[in-house]
């Protein structure tokens, strides 16, 4: 089954052709941080608009690169949610127009489900149940996975995100957007001992995630240690370096903890912060102690891609799910209330 996919639920326009027999054949990413960089944040508008730019050329590219002509597709993947919803407007209309003059089904993919399954584009790949740790700009989560559509939440974060986090610390540093990224390549040259940052929600028993304390932590310190209102290099590559690893603690401890509470080895971890290199270090160290395996997406699919949206709409397809003629986006959907794949046949559209 061939498969195209596409990704516009927040930055990144990402486009894949996925067959379920080759595996992928061909992807583009167009991220538009140039856009929204001078505003220090996505702006919702402007990333509608760039979408709309940019989806159809690269949809272009793609299925050229993988050497298929869109007569050829069998079906149409895109996110249908959650995210932007102007975003998600641009490729759940294309996807649906496209396959509607093509008369082929599409389906629309929950993003943290497409996040979720990327590991399974890589050689190896865990097998079901596993425990998967989601870490995006919009999600912390513990889920246990029993199957694809077989999510239990077991924790999550009762306020920011750790990307939220992430960025929102780098931005108090002055970082340029995306601050994820920067405030971790800066992490790399700082004293991660110099300041004492929490461990937010490990000293007592559950596997929720809060990450607003450290963010005062955060800002506590940079008025502390300013001097007239500014930090030094060598100040900022600390607090980053000590920020990281607080937060890196604080996942790997909840991960240990949901391994443990579910008697599971394995691990995932998915989403942008999944491409943070101390995280994944300590993560295969963790795991490993207690005879596991950590399994990751290559990095480049940690972030926002098409290719994750191909794989996971090509496994909903060929249950037999298929999106109906009307068109509709959810900005928030929780991911629990997707049907399981083995039901999916069953069940009418799979969406809410
Ligand atoms: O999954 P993603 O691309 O988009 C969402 O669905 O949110 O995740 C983006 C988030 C941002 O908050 C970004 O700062 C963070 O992932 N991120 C990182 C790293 N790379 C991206 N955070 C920490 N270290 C990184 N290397
Ligand atoms: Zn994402």
């Amino acid at each position: 089954m061939l498969i195209l996919g596409l990704e516009t639920s927040c930055d990144e326009t990402g486009v894949a052709v996925y067959d379920s027999e080759r595996g992928l054949l061909a992807h583009r990413l167009y991220s538009q941080i140039a856009v929204h960089a001078e505003y220090g944040g996505v702006v919702p508008e402007l990333a509608s608009r760039d979408h709309v730019r940019k989806t159809l050329p690269l949809v272009n590219e793609a299925m050229a690169a993988a050497g298929h002509t869109l007569q050829e597709l069998d079906g149409v993947a895109y996110t249908q949610g959650p995210g932007l919803v102007g975003a998600l407007l641009v490729g759940a209309s294309l996807g649906r127009s496209l396959a509607w003059g093509l008369g082929i089904p599409a389906v629309g993919v929950h993003h943290m489900e497409g996040h979720l399954l990327a590991p399974m584009l890589e050689e190896e790949s865990p097998d079901f149940p596993f425990v998967a740790l989601l870490v995006s700009g919009g999600h912390t989560q513990l889920v246990h996975v029993a199957g694809i559509g077989e999510y239990t939440l077991l924790g999550e974060s009762l306020d920011d995100a750790a990307g939220e986090a992430f960025d929102k610390a780098a931005k108090m540093m002055g970082l340029p957007y995306p601050g994820g990224p920067e405030l971790s390549k800066l992490a790399d040259s700082g004293d991660d001992k110099r300041f004492s940052f929490p461990r937010p929600m490990t000293s007592r028993p559950g596997l929720d995630f809060s990450f607003s304390g450290l963010k005062t932590a955060v800002r506590t310190t940079i008025l502390e240690q300013a001097v007239e209102g500014v930090l030094d290099e060598h100040t900022k590559a600390d607090i980053s370096a000590c920020f990281q690893a607080a937060v890196v603690d604080t996942l790997a401890i909840k991960c240990k903890r949901a391994l443990k509470q579910t008697g599971l080895k394995n691990l995932i971890i998915a989403g942008g912060v999944g491409a943070n290199k101390l995280l994944r270090q300590q993560l295969m160290e963790m795991t490993k102690k207690l005879g596991g395996q950590v399994f990751y997406p290559r990095a480049e699919f940690c972030t926002d891609n098409g290719a994750m949206i191909a794989y996971a709409g090509c496994q909903r397809l060929l249950a037999g799910e298929q999106a109906d003629l009307s068109l509709s986006v959810v900005p928030r959907w929780p991911m629990t209330e997707l049907n399981s794949i083995v039901s999916a046949s069953t069940a009418s559209q799979g969406k809410p």
